[in-house]
């Protein structure tokens, strides 16, 4: 059984402010000394259970930094199919994957934002171990902590939403290469790999997860997660002696 890690990012990031064709996507804006997709594509890199990291790019990206991310070793690997959705980026890496691997079926595909960069090898590590070999797969996820309201028009508040039993789904997303791919074919309209599982009558696992592996989606998101990246190389690694 074999373990992979499918990160799309063909996204062009217009909530950054990204839309007028112009401006850098979100994926390569810079972010701790490094674009911010190196960030997410070194943690998967590092994990040693995982044998190779495929990223999906926009056919026309003129921007992915190729030596840069060379230095993270040779279980990279770039394929150029990225599509209109999110869902359609996946869809094609993972017939991507079958290209370069050949079958794949019952191994473990792990669906990765490149918008998150603050994710650490341990938490891809409870993943795999939390999901073991569970066919309807799981995900990282945090149960929702505020109060949440639907609004009306206006900006108005209609009601107050019960939170009991919400969690907001992150990712990695970890599922079955065939299953997965079977899904997104179903259910091409998602926007996470779960949802596409669930449409399928499946009940993907709900890993406990950490706030800090959040999406950059709006500029400000940038500052706190150029504050999770140092405050972590800042902490020195625990010693024997406590
Ligand atoms: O835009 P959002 O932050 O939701 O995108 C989530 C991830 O999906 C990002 O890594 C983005 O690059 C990727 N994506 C993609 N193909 C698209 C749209 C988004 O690979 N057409």
């Amino acid at each position: 059984m074999s373990y992979y890690a499918l990160v799309p990012a063909a996204g062009s990031g217009s909530r950054m402010g990204a839309s007028s064709g112009r401006a850098l996507p979100k994926q390569y804006l810079p972010l701790a000394g490094k674009p911010l997709i190196w960030h997410a594509l070194s943690a998967l890199c590092a994990t040693p259970a995982i044998a190779a990291v495929f990223v999906v790019l926009a056919p026309d990206d003129v921007a992915w930094p190729g030596e840069e991310m060379a230095a993270l070793g040779e279980r990279l690997h770039v394929l150029r199919c990225g599509g209109e959705t999110r869902a359609e980026s996946v869809t094609n890496g993972l017939r991507g994957m079958v290209s370069e691997l050949g079958m794949i079926d019952d191994d473990w595909v792990l669906v990765h934002d490149a918008a998150r960069p603050c994710l650490d090898v341990a938490m891809v590590e409870r993943l795999i171990a939390e999901v073991g070999d569970d066919d309807a797969g799981g995900l990282l996820a945090v149960p929702v902590a505020d109060t949440l309201k639907l609004c009306e028009e206006h900006g108005r508040v209609r009601q107050t939403v019960p939170r009991d039993g919400l969690w907001q789904a992150q990712t990695p997303q970890m599922f079955r290469h065939r299953l997965l791919l079977d899904a997104l074919e179903f259910a091409p309209q998602v926007t996470d790999e779960a949802s596409a599982m669930e449409s399928l009558g499946l009940m993907p696992k709900l890993v406990a997860a950490d706030i800090g592996n959040l999406k950059v989606t709006y500029p400000q998101d940038l500052k706190l997660a150029e504050w999770i990246l140092r405050s972590r190389q800042a902490v020195p690694p625990a010693t024997a002696h406590g």
